[in-house]
């Protein structure tokens, strides 16, 4: 299927690891001229110039801060102009309710939803006024719809990004553009992956891969983890003007672990 990828510019926030990597590489892979994004400019720099390489495609480096005003605006003024953005970057981490501060809950805001906001608020008008096939795509997690007690601040701000995603998409009413979120379930990223070396430390890595699944992830029926490549995948094509008909849509790509039908 050629996903008629070739001749588009997308950024891809915190693309230097992880999923964010594995939708930049899936992206540059199809042909698209993709942004690496993340803090650390020797990552960027490495990302950016390995893919490249490997595609034979243009690549870009954005090495700001997206959390941070005057390096969001050094980010617009370096690229003023793009078709695809996808809003991936994100923390995480384990806590309870009663050991978060009003801090912690502010920070996850600002990271994990405020940032995705500025860059809506910049580029949406840009690409309804372009209006071919532009693209916003958040990545949010199954923590959107099945809300963690281990991390109430971050499953919170996961709904907030499907929540943006559906008011955002009427603001494209009548356009080619759309803008939609995607949920992947546990994914083995390097995160993830030294999660696991910390939980069972004696065993081999297919094997605390299946513990962590059995015993942590019951739900899930595909009892793996997702590989991040899987992902990129999947959001290469709803990047797509191959997939133009999802609009305000709420994607789950969990592997099972979501217990509901919807
Ligand atoms: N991994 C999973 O199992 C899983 C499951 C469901 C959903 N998700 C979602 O998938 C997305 C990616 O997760 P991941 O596990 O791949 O994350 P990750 O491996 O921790 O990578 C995060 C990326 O974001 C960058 N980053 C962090 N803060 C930044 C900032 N302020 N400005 C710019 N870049 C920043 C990081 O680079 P620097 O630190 O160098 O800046 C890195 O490139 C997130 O939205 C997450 O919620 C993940």
């Amino acid at each position: 299927m050629d996903l008629q990828l070739k001749g588009k510019t997308a950024l891809v926030t915190g693309s230097t690891k992880g999923i964010g990597r594995a939708i930049a590489e899936s992206l540059a892979h199809e042909g698209a001229t993709v942004i690496i994004n993340g803090r650390n400019q020797t990552e960027v720099h490495k990302i950016a110039t390995e893919l490249a390489e490997k595609y034979a495609v243009k690549t870009a480096e954005a090495p700001f801060d997206l959390v941070d005003d005057a390096q969001r605006a050094q980010l617009f003024d370096s690229f003023p102009d793009i078709d695809i953005l996808v809003n991936n970057m994100a923390i995480f981490a384990d806590a309870r309710f009663d050991e978060l501060t009003l801090d912690d809950w502010r920070q996850y805001f600002e990271v994990n939803s405020l940032a995705g906001i500025a860059l809506s608020k910049f580029y949406l008008p840009k690409l309804l006024k372009k209006n071919d096939n532009g693209r916003i795509i958040f990545i949010a997690s199954e923590a959107a719809i099945m809300p963690s007690p281990e991390m109430p601040h971050y499953s919170m701000t996961k709904t907030m990004n499907l929540s943006l995603a559906k008011s955002l998409s009427h603001e494209t009413t009548g356009t080619t553009v759309t803008v939609n979120t995607v949920m992947p379930g546990s994914t083995l990223t390097e995160g993830v992956e030294k999660l696991l070396e910390s939980l069972f430390p004696d065993l081999t890595a297919s094997a605390r891969e299946a513990k962590f699944m059995a015993e942590n992830r019951s739900t899930s029926t595909i009892q793996r983890l997702i590989r991040p490549e899987e992902i990129g995948n999947f959001v290469s094509f709803v990047a797509s003007p191959l997939a133009a008909a999802f609009s305000g849509a709420a994607l789950r790509m969990d592997g099972g672990l979501v217990p509901t039908i919807f």
